[in-house]
């Protein structure tokens, strides 16, 4: 953290001009023309205020390259040869890593030896590149992907890689080759075209390699085993090449094969993947999921296949994307239907036609069960499971009325069935939690309501922003002296916390920022503000920027503009802290005694009623010491 120069690190990735003690440029999370994202090297941290986006160094590498935190540490420890000791490495890790990156490097090499004979030899060029060029494959995008081609030779590849000095054990093992039950090798992929895959960052991993004969007899496709470089279920084709355009239109096109990727790729609509055919994975869902929560599918139109598809859907649902899906005419399938009609054309198609994946769901199963009551009552059922994996309930009861109307089934029915399955789930849930220890459950969502009784919204943002105005005092003044009511020199931290300690807060991130302050003053530490910037958990450093930094306290003349300001703050420092704080109590207690009413009303018991009231009473003095209290102190 102390070698990282920001301006340096954010420099590589965005063009900065000096502008006082700043610097600014163009966001590289959004489109824009005049320049908001702002670095401040004296306070090492970043603010983009027109995505909001702020934190230091190591959250911009995260934000940018989607890197984890500890992917952004070794990144910033290679650009400043810092070695980093990351867990003693035993012998067996090291081979381990050893053995992975020879197999990358046998792939590679594969990678240009296929890519070579396909530009550079006759048979290639007559058979392969041809080929790839009636499809319409340009030369860019034939290099970009690294399109190869395999000779249709038994040992073409083989015969070269050994005398080059690869090892068979990993000629073998990645799947290049194949050993004959007599130990000799002979090419996997002869007379094949060849589709190499990359991993996220890049590298060669697999390859699919596919006949140019149209015999039924031999398959299309030939891919590559699986290896301890290559997990199918975990790579989407593309992805490398699409990942920075996914960002950018916040949305991912998922096709079914590599010649949709490319060819839609090429005509200019890059953020599109493929899942290779297989059966979309959870994993593969996350992959996405990690770049934005917007999933296009873009399917041909052969219902079999669709059918087959759903469950991958419903997956995808349950980790809390958006999916839609488009439907191409008549045997078209991406590849073929950007071809046909071009780039715009094909964004026309999309966008007109795209359809909410449960609705569409609910369309098909609707024409499959016709009139029958019992199919349709199963359909009804389907779909109101689906919906129940959507974590957002919000989100899950605009599902509901809307596929009530498409069932034409009433509202309540579909939200009663849809409570019990949540019901059922969320039992199910805390059975295996309690029982397994896990962690990895889902919280149980709360069921959903027709009728919000009363809109707490007001009162619980009113709370959230009491709660960051609470932490903001804390980290400008935490670690600042005062004299308080005559006693010199108390730290406004310690003693706010003092003050904090019977207000549990509400809001997650708060609440973890008050438990870590307070962990620090326990062991006699002051923190400052540099130990949230760079805290590992990605919430509290959002939190903390965005509570330190503004348009003026960042802007060149923020000493001039905010003088007032804080000046205010601090003459009256008692007042500000204490206003704060009682503030925030104030609100906590008129929550504790709405609660308190709301729990009388509903009990007939009189000895509960008793106790209830005795507790609303006290609640109500507290809550008139509060407002005594707030009184003197905002009036002084
Ligand atoms: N696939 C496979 N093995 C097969 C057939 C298909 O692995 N025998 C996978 C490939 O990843 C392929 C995807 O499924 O890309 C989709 O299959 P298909 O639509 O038949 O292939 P396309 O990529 O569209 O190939 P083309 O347009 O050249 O027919
Ligand atoms: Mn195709």
């Amino acid at each position: 953290m102390e070698a990282t120069d920001i301006v340096e690190v954010i420099g590589d990735f965005v063009q900065l001009k000096k502008r006082g003690a700043n610097y600014v440029g163009l966001s590289p999370f959004a489109n824009e023309r005049t320049p908001s994202f702002t670095v401040s090297p004296v306070k090492g941290i970043f603010k983009d205020f027109s995505t909001g986006k702020g934190g230091s160094a190591v959250t911009f590498l995260m934000e940018l390259e989607k890197f984890t935190y500890p992917e952004a540490l070794r990144w910033l420890a290679k650009k400043y040869s810092i070695e980093i000791e990351e867990t003693v490495e035993s012998p067996e890790h090291r081979e381990a890593d050893n053995h992975r990156e020879s197999l990358m490097i046998v792939t590679g090499y594969a990678a240009k030896f296929f890519h070579e004979s396909l530009l550079d030899t006759e048979e290639g060029k007559n058979i392969g590149l041809s080929y790839f060029k009636e499809r319409g494959f340009s030369k860019d995008t034939i290099t970009k992907f690294e399109l190869g081609y395999s000779p249709d030779q038994w040992e073409a590849f083989t015969g070269q890689a050994i005398k080059d000095g690869y090892q068979e054990q990993f000629i073998v093992e990645s799947g290049l080759s194949v050993k004959r039950d007599n130990g000799s090798l002979y090419d996997r992929y002869r007379g094949r075209v060849m589709f190499p895959i990359h991993s996220f960052s890049g590298r060669v991993i697999a390859f699919g390699g596919r006949t140019l004969k149209n015999d039924k007899n031999v398959p299309k496709y030939v891919n590559s085993p699986e290896s301890e470089i290559y997990h199918k279920s975990s790579v989407l084709y593309g992805l490398y090449f699409a990942k920075k355009a996914i960002r950018e239109e916040d949305n991912c096109y998922l096709v079914e094969g590599y010649a949709d990727v490319i060819s839609v790729h090429q005509a200019g609509i890059e953020n599109v993947v493929a899942s290779s055919g297989t059966s979309l994975t959870v994993e593969q869902i996350r992959l996405m999921g990690r770049l934005t929560k917007n999933i296009t599918i873009l399917y041909d139109g052969d219902a079999a296949g669709i059918k087959a598809s759903l469950r991958g859907l419903d997956l995808i649902l349950e980790e809390g994307l958006n999916v839609k899906v488009v439907l191409f005419p008549d045997g078209h399938d991406p590849d073929s239907y950007v071809r046909k009609v071009g780039t715009s054309a094909f964004k026309k198609y999309i966008e007109d036609t795209k359809k909410d994946f449960i609705l569409y769901k609910t369309d098909l199963l609707l024409k499959d069960a016709g009139n029958d009551p019992i199919k349709k009552a199963e359909v009804i059922r389907e779909i109101v499971e689906s919906v129940a994996k959507i974590p957002d309930s919000i989100k899950a009861s605009v599902f509901i009325q809307e596929c009530s109307y498409i069932l034409k089934i009433d509202e309540r029915a579909l939200l009663s069935e849809l409570n019990k399955i949540r019901a059922s789930k969320a039992k199910k849930d805390s059975q295996q939690s309690s029982s397994s220890y896990s962690n990895h459950s889902k919280p149980a969502e709360p069921p959903v309501e027709i009728n919000w009784d009363e809109p707490a919204e007001k009162q619980e943002k009113d709370e959230a922003n009491q709660e960051k105005e609470v932490i903001r005092l804390l980290l400008m003044y935490g670690n600042r002296m005062i004299d308080w009511d005559g006693i010199a020199n108390t730290y406004i931290g310690p003693f706010m916390i003092a003050e904090l300690s019977d207000v549990e807060f509400d809001h997650p991130t708060s609440k973890v920022f008050i438990e870590i302050y307070q962990k620090e003053v326990e062991n006699g530490v002051l923190p400052d503000e540099q130990l949230f910037i760079h805290y590992p958990d990605k919430d509290i450093v959002d939190l903390t920027v965005n509570l330190i930094s503004t348009k003026y306290t960042l802007s060149e003349n923020w000493y001039e503009m905010h003088r007032i300001l804080v000046n205010d703050e601090q003459v009256n420092m008692k007042a500000t802290i204490l206003g704060a704080i009682f503030h925030l109590k104030q609100n906590k207690v008129g929550k504790i005694l709405q609660n308190l009413r709301k729990e009388l009303q509903k009990t007939d018991v009189e000895a509960d009623q008793e106790i209830l009231l005795s507790q609303y009473i006290h609640m109500k003095k507290v809550e008139k010491t509060i407002s005594d209290y707030l009184g003197s102190v905002i009036l002084k």
